[in-house]
């Protein structure tokens, strides 16, 4: 199949390219296609023009009635009313590919993000993205961290974050990240008043199963209170 550009990084030296079902990056005589196995396999491919990431071969971004990932998150972003002229701290628990990260720090009233990401695999692919360039940008407003948000959050400071968002792969891939345990760590994490984003998909909907009911149980039990489960997002709201 041809292959079709359909991007250039912003200093205009790498070119993407797609054939439908990989992304290619070619910079100078240099040519690499976006996928790599590090005990699981991690793989960019293009959805509507918008580079997604897939491990294992599922989406880790949500675009069932959204036109693009970017619109899932200005959504989510959206849902989180974030107020202006406050210089609020975000916390984005599960980096992926940033988008929600990169929505969070477009806000005039956010001054710091700090994104959390366990595998090398997705930062590096995360790096070659052209979409998650502002993730790594010099002087910007995101901080990328290495390592396992169950274990960093442990590390955090009470009450050091304005808003939260939690968009942690499906529940039977994390359940640690679903769990009471967490959610205490998450509350610990989050200065009064501070509104919150979780995550929780719809797998097992067919068969009956609600994890949402599940979460946001567990959330109330924690603490968090005006809780409002978003259909279309397929996650919780909450606030501290
Ligand atoms: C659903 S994606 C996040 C998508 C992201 N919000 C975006 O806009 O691209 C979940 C990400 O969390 C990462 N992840 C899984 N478990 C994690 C953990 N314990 N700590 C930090 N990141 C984790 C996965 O590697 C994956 O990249």
């Amino acid at each position: 199949m041809a292959l079709l550009p359909f991007m250039k990084s912003r200093d205009g030296k790498t070119e993407f390219f797609t054939d439908g079902s990989f992304i290619y990056a070619r910079r100078g005589k240099e040519a690499y296609r976006l996928d790599l196995f590090d005990r699981h396999y991690y793989k960019l491919r293009l959805f509507n023009d918008v580079p997604i990431l897939e491990i294992d071969g599922l989406r880790m971004q949500l675009v069932k009635d959204f036109e693009t990932p970017l619109d899932y998150a200005k959504e989510v972003v959206g849902g989180l009313h974030i107020r202006p002229g406050r210089m609020a701290r975000v916390l984005d628990t599960c980096m992926g590919l940033g988008y929600t990260a990169i929505e969070s720090a477009k806000k005039a009233g956010v001054g710091h993000v700090t994104t959390c990401e366990f595998s090398e695999a997705v930062i590096k692919l995360a790096k070659w993205n052209p979409m998650s360039e502002p993730l790594f940008e010099k002087g910007g407003k995101i901080e990328v961290v290495s390592g396992d948000i169950s274990e960093l959050i442990k590390t955090m400071e009470s009450s050091s974050f304005d808003y939260v968002i939690h968009d942690p792969p499906r529940f039977s891939l994390a359940p640690q990240l679903y769990s009471s345990r967490f959610y205490s760590e998450l509350f610990r994490v989050c200065g009064p008043g501070a509104r919150i984003f979780h995550y929780v998909g719809s797998v097992g909907k067919k068969s009956g199963k609600h994890i949402e009911q599940g979460a946001m149980k567990r959330l109330m039990d924690t603490g968090f209170k005006r809780l409002k489960y978003d259909s279309r997002l397929q996650g919780i709201f909450a606030e501290r």
